[in-house]
């Protein structure tokens, strides 16, 4: 059984979602703005801070190849779910759990910006920056890490530890 070593509480998370969803109202009020969530791993993040949000927005979701079981992203980045809604000329915000070597964001929002919203910026809850390998515009972050493998909270290993309502590292 690997171990978990907590990282952030329920209530840290909470801290972070709110204040972020605080200045993500501020800075679309009187906007057209559209979440999309990237599956699955950002559902819980995207659940908490659509409650937090003082402006109306409308959500969609996109889904990228996952992980399988490894711990390390392949480089190779399908969408397996396209979004649903037209974003063209709508600010969009694109939400999703962690950003690791960047290249998963990098291929979404290059595929985001082919359909012409008016604005594109992202959203992750955790940046973790040790093996980044793309060069990624974050512009609402929760919490900066260098490395480790972070499980919980809507993030997973192998597809478990999503329910768990902390974030813990997982130690080999
Ligand atoms: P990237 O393409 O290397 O930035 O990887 C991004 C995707 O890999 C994320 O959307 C996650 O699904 C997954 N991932 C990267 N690091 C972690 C982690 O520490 N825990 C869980 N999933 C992760
Ligand atoms: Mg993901």
């Amino acid at each position: 059984m690997p171990q978990l070593r907590p990282v952030l509480s329920a209530a840290e998370i909470a801290l972070k979602v709110k204040q972020i969803g605080a200045q993500i109202s501020a800075d679309y009020q009187g906007r057209d703005l559209v979440l999309v969530a990237v599956l699955k791993g950002a559902f819980i993040f995207l659940a908490d801070l659509v409650r937090h949000l003082t402006v109306p927005v409308k959500i969609d979701f996109l889904q990228a190849a996952s992980y399988g079981g490894a711990t390390r992203s392949s480089g190779k980045v399908d969408l397996v779910k396209p979004i649903g809604i037209d974003i063209r000329g709508r600010d969009v915000l694109l939400v999703e759990d962690i950003v690791d070597t960047g290249l998963t964001v990098v291929r979404i929002l290059d595929y985001l910006r082919s359909h012409a919203p008016r604005s594109l910026k992202l959203c992750t809850l955790i940046d973790k920056r040790e093996r980044r390998e793309a060069k990624v515009p974050i512009d609402y972050a929760g919490h900066t890490c260098e490395k480790g493998f972070l499980v919980g909270y809507g993030l997973d290993y192998a597809e478990d530890y999503r329910y768990l309502d902390g974030i813990f590292q997982l130690q080999p």
